[in-house]
């Protein structure tokens, strides 16, 4: 790959949270991964696998223990404030909870015009044209902009959350869950809206979901987190064939999504979850994994190739 080609380089990234009487836990854990222009990597796993704390470094409103996270080539992990808020123009995060993003004392006309003035991109009259441009592009019209957040449906608000991200034409958008506060019934319509908006646009994206089968029908890679690890890196068409991970396999085969024949006889993940807390530098799936060996409990198998641009941690592999 083109070292040009990366909008989002992560070396080694590390997140250490103190757990009371001098206990650790690491909700980021050594990990690496890039973004690359346009690109859509979705990043999977279950509660507390740590993808809100890696969206949070990666956007520079957490600091990481250790590691590199470079932005367009820019440091974001040893930024200041100033730098921060020049590369958070070319970064945009959409968040789980519309209702949580809008002060509740902003119209929807004041939340939207609030990037344009903050980095000074245009005169009101400009902004407000621009503006319309792209609630149309959301399917909403005007007359939103006189309106509070709470006279919005969810799914609305949602919307208008999404075009203020696209609004700066941001390099890379950051989305965390962004469906899963929402009624089942909007969260198809909402997903395919952005997704056709993200793939229009060219702008890359890390977009964190638990939903395996719905992030594979629209990203690139995916990225399968456990307990702070990645354990998988893999292309979103190859998953349901060529995934080796057991967890991945898990997941799959728990939602009925790899097909009949395929000869990895892992049929539900059983087993207790190694508590997050001091947990040792093993494979922390080990407690769960059916091929789970003394060496899973005792030591962490690296994340490497396995064939070109696929990348697991398991030492059967
Ligand atoms: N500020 C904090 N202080 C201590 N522990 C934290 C803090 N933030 C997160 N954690 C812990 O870090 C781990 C990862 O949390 P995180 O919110 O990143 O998970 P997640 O994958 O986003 O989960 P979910 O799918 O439920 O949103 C969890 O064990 C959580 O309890
Ligand atoms: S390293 Fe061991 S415990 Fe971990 S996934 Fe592979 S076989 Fe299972
Ligand atoms: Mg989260």
């Amino acid at each position: 790959m083109n070292k040009n080609d990366m909008i989002l380089e992560v070396r080694d990234l590390t997140k250490v949270f103190p757990a009371g009487k001098g206990r650790t836990l690491k909700a980021v854990d050594s990990i690496s991964f890039t973004v690359n222009k346009g690109e859509c990597l979705a990043v999977i796993g279950e509660s507390g696998c740590g993808k809100s704390t890696l969206a949070r470094l990666v956007t520079g409103v957490e600091k990481a223990t250790s590691g590199s996270i470079l932005f367009m080539g820019e440091d974001v992990a040893n930024a200041g404030r100033r730098e921060l808020k020049a590369m958070r123009r070319n970064m945009q995060m959409i968040f789980q909870s519309p209702v949580s993003s809008v002060s509740p004392r902003m119209t929807i006309g004041t939340f939207l015009l609030e990037p344009y003035i903050n980095y000074g991109i245009c005169c009101r009259q400009e902004a407000q044209e621009r503006i319309s441009e792209l609630l149309s592009k959301v399917r909403l019209n005007d007359d939103c902009l006189r309106k509070y957040p709470h006279q919005l449906s969810g799914g609305e608000l949602q919307r208008v959350c999404i075009a203020r991200a696209f609004s700066l034409d941001p390099r890379l958008l950051v989305c965390d869950e962004i469906t899963s506060a929402l009624d089942v019934s909007v969260q198809d319509d909402v997903l395919r809206l952005f997704h056709s908006l993200q793939t229009g646009s060219g702008i890359a994206c890390l977009f964190i979901c638990h939903d395996l089968a719905l992030v594979s029908s629209f990203s690139d890679r995916v990225m399968v987190m456990y307990l702070g690890q990645t354990v998988e890196i893999i292309d979103s068409k190859r998953l349901g064939r060529d995934a080796v991970h057991p967890y991945t396999i898990g997941l799959l085969r728990s939602m009925l999504f790899v097909s009949s024949d395929r000869n990895k006889p892992l049929t539900a993940m059983k087993g207790e979850l190694q508590s997050p807390v001091d947990i040792p530098e093993n494979c922390h799936f080990c407690t769960r994994c059916p091929y789970a060996e003394k060496r899973c409990f005792l030591e962490r198998p690296q994340l490497r190739e396995v064939e070109t641009g696929h990348l697991a941690a398991c030492f059967r592999v």
